[in-house]
């Protein structure tokens, strides 16, 4: 039946609206109480028949028996017996019949026509069994036959199922009309609802643009400004993180550049002079002192070494897993090299744990320092850079201040390397504090608490091939 619908979609096609299982609840509740309303009526319409019927039969027993007594006593018996008869035509619920001796009927009363014609049905629910009585002639009138009594309750059912038809016609209104207004009703209550599902599909499809209308039942207005506001947050955020991502491509384009001008200034003229030193050892070889050849070789080696501390600080910033390397303490040094030289009159004072701390509270100790250092040194021009690691059972803390120009109060905070450092470091369930120092300059102090390293985390290790 469902073909290639999804199960997720056959969920949806099956499942009934909301507005849909109210009004099918109200339409339930009224029918159950129009039946049992129906039962009750129908009840009191039964009783309300006989009781008629046995009034009916009541009052004619007693006026035919006089009107029998009073016959025999007159000269002409059959005409009173004929008026007797007579009398009783057009009554509503009885029917009296002057039979023969032979039981054949002499004459018979006609009965009023009942109102409305019965239904069957009806008439079966309604009647029960029919009351007769015979009523024998006295003395005189002997072998003149009965006179028979016969109810007959269609006048009263007729009567009973106009009513009944009047009844149904206004619950029938009534129906319609609550159960279109209950619809009414609902569907402009849940109109919030509908337009929050219409928003929650946009948010899904990443649109965090369009807000709902703050209106309806308080309990959806609610939920519209609850929503409001997260759409807020929301947008908020993706802006943030598109401002990361650019940062974070304009920083890997400056370390690029950095890079390259690194290999450029710092390797490429090293190399040159160790092939001009390889081909002056060659010549003082055939024709130079011992003296010539080892100063030569001495020059090499410095380049190489030279080379090598570069390569290492270079391969330190590439490497995303700098620390899982060479470790956090060689890390830091890597940074305070890279600042060395670039701000060769800025003195850095560092003071780093001699045991070794764990993943993944390295890494953020890490990012904490590099950014606090290239805050300072693109901030504050300091002289002096203070590096602080320690640690004890329980925390882990980090200082870096510096003596620069500190915060400057008329400049709005509009980076996101302050941001980023105290997300990294309430992620680990630590804090930071940043603020100026009292002689000038900014400081940074982070705690992190030892817990939030892995019980069994291997202390990283330094890496032979670059530990020096
Ligand atoms: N050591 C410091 N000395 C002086 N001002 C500082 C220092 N550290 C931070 N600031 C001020 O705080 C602001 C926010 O720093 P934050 O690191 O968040 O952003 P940023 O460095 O401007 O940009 P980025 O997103 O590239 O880090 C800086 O713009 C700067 O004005
Ligand atoms: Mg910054």
């Amino acid at each position: 039946m469902f073909g290639g619908i999804s199960f997720a979609r056959r969920k949806e096609v099956l499942a009934l609206s909301l507005r849909l299982q109210l009004i099918m609840l109200t339409t339930l509740v009224l029918l159950v109480s129009l039946l049992l309303g129906g039962l009750l009526t129908y009840g009191y319409a039964r009783g309300k028949v006989r009781a008629e019927m046995h009034a009916a039969m009541a009052v004619g027993q007693r006026m035919a028996s006089s009107a029998i007594a009073d016959a025999g006593l007159t000269p002409d018996p059959d005409k009173e017996l004929r008026q007797l008869v007579a009398d009783f035509d057009g009554d509503r619920h009885l029917r009296v019949l002057w039979l023969d001796g032979a039981g054949q009927t002499v004459i018979s009363s006609k009965l009023a026509p009942p109102p409305k014609s019965v239904p069957n049905w009806l008439y079966r629910l309604l009647a029960g069994g029919p009351d007769v009585i015979d009523l024998r002639m006295p003395p005189p009138l002997q072998g003149k036959g009965i006179i028979k009594l016969a109810t007959d309750p269609h006048n009263e059912i007729g009567e009973v199922w106009g009513d009944v038809r009047l009844i149904l016609a206004i619950l029938g209104i009534f129906c319609a009309l609550a159960i279109s207004l209950t619809f009414i009703a609902i569907g402009y209550a849940f109109r919030p609802l509908q337009r929050l599902s219409t928003a929650f599909t946009r948010v899904g499809a990443g649109d965090y643009s369009q807000h709902v209308t703050e209106n309806g039942p308080l309990e959806l207005s609610r939920l519209c400004r609850g929503f409001n506001r997260m759409l807020d947050r929301l947008s908020a955020m993706e802006a943030r993180n598109l401002k990361l991502q650019e940062q974070l491509a304009a920083v890997q384009d400056e370390e690029r550049a950095d890079l390259a001008r690194d290999l450029h200034d710092e390797v490429g003229p090293f190399l040159f002079a160790v092939g001009v030193d390889a081909t002056m050892i060659k010549r003082f070889a055939e024709n130079g002192t011992r003296a010539e050849i080892m100063a030569r070789s001495d020059a090499i080696r410095e380049a190489t070494e030279h080379m090598q501390k570069h390569i290492r600080a270079m391969l330190g910033r590439l490497r995303a897993g700098v620390l899982l390397d060479v470790g956090l303490n060689q890390a830091i040094e890597n940074l305070v090299l890279f600042w060395r030289a670039r701000r060769p009159e800025l003195t850095f004072d560092t003071r780093l744990p001699k045991e070794a701390i764990h993943h993944p509270i390295d890494e953020v100790i890490y990012r904490t320092i590099q950014e606090s250092l290239s805050n300072a040194v693109r901030h504050g021009r300091p002289h002096w850079v203070e590096i602080r690691v320690e640690h004890d059972v329980d925390f882990v803390r980090v200082t870096v201040q510096d003596d620069g120009a500190g915060f400057e109060p008329s400049r709005q905070k509009t980076g996101y390397g302050l941001a980023g450092m105290e997300e990294r470091i309430n992620a680990l369930g630590g804090k930071v504090a940043i603020r100026s120092r009292e002689k000038g300059g900014v400081i940074v102090s982070a705690q992190l608490p030892q817990k939030a390293a892995p019980e069994d985390a291997e202390p990283e290790i330094l890496s032979p091939a670059l530990a020096s």
